[in-house]
């Protein structure tokens, strides 16, 4: 199959919205632009194009996809019993890098949802997947658009180092301005539950929820045999050949924890102000260590051009949890398998 990208210019925007919304009417698979990271889009009510995006990624069957709509009045017709809080969340996040966890009506394929009846919802904040959504007039299922166990694509090249020959079409939508993918909550529970941390702070939600509890995946490794609430956290999202370790701690810390244990050959991940310190070494930047969304925007395209390169290790310094700090910080230490040595504040 040739996959043809799609580049948008102000003269031929409408026709390629319609272009790319016909190719999702038909069944096909378009890699869609959003705020957080390219998805694998395909519609979620047509089981087999559903099925065409686990085939596309490699992805494990048991791992529910989320559905992309316009805006909240899509929800009654996806889910039920929608409790006043998801009301609440879409006025003040959406669009945006929220996902929430609601009961599934039976209009959802259980192929979307992993065989779950709940489903994951999200409005995207990208106006040329929004107005595709509109004309295909379906919601869009979309994982991530990378291959299983790859780093997430946040520009439409990344999509198509992994999708090439395999998938219709890409929409280029530019790089993502977020970098790590949506927040997702869960509403299905009595105290709303955070299940992957990621473009919306834990503290916005917060805001308007009050209590959220924060799952054990988020923060640490699953036992053998232990499930997390969102199947996809049991993955790892990228296997580098070489072993990572991620320092967390006082940037400054870090850096000197880092200098002093790197091997000649080893790679490292780091914000702006220490990359002199590793200055030889095959080094990919983060974002100044006070710039969370410059580290979130950078975080993926750090680990995925490690892909290229055969460094021995890689040592990554890691930014505390608040803010965007959190999902930031996740993605790092799920990369390495959560090695990480914590050097500490004081
Ligand atoms: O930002 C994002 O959320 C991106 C863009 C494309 O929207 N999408 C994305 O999808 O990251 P994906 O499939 O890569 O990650 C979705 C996560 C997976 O870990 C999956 O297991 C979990 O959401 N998930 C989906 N439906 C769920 C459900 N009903 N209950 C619990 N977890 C669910
Ligand atoms: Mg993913």
């Amino acid at each position: 199959m040739k996959t043809i990208v799609f580049h948008p210019t102000k003269e031929n925007q409408g026709s390629v919205i319609e272009t790319c919304a016909q190719i999702i009417r038909e069944g096909g698979l378009l890699g869609i632009p959003t705020e957080t990271v390219y998805g694998l889009g395909a519609d979620a009510l047509n089981e087999t194009a559903v099925r065409h995006i686990f085939e596309a990624k490699g992805r494990p069957q048991d791992n529910p996809l989320i559905i992309h709509v316009p805006d909240a009045t899509w929800l009654v017709r996806y889910c039920k019993d929608v409790p006043e809080s998801a009301y609440r969340l879409a006025e003040r996040f959406w669009p945006g890098p929220l996902t929430m966890i609601l009961p599934r009506k039976q209009i959802v394929p259980l192929q979307t949802t992993g065989g779950l009846e709940t489903v994951g919802v999200r409005c995207p904040n990208h106006p040329l997947t929004l107005a595709v959504i509109a004309a295909a007039d379906v919601p869009i299922a979309a994982p991530s658009g990378n291959t299983s166990g790859r780093p997430s694509p946040t520009k439409a090249s990344h999509m198509l180092q992994d999708m090439d020959g395999k998938i219709e079409g890409i929409l280029d939508g530019g790089d993502c301005a977020v970098g790590v993918e949506s927040t997702i909550i869960d509403l299905t529970v009595q105290s709303p539950r955070l299940l992957r941390p990621g473009g919306l702070p834990l503290e916005s939600l917060r805001e308007v929820l009050g209590e959220v509890t924060v799952d054990k995946a988020v923060t640490s490794k699953l036992k053998e045999g232990e499930k997390p609430k969102a199947p996809g956290m049991k993955y790892r999202h990228y296997a580098p050949k070489a072993p990572v370790t991620v320092v967390t701690g006082a940037p400054e810390k870090s850096a000197a924890y880092i200098a002093a244990h790197l091997a000649v050959a080893d790679g490292v991940i780091c914000f702006d102000e220490f990359a002199p310190l590793f200055a030889g070494h095959t080094v990919h930047r983060l974002g100044s260590a006070a710039d969370k969304l410059a580290q979130a925007q950078h975080v993926f395209d750090a680990l995925r051009t490690f892909d290229d390169t055969d460094v021995p290790a890689i040592y990554a310094q890691c930014p505390d949890d608040t803010g965007l700090g959190l999902a930031v910080g996740n993605r790092l230490k799920k990369a390495a398998g959560f090695h990480i040595v914590d050097v500490g504040y004081d």
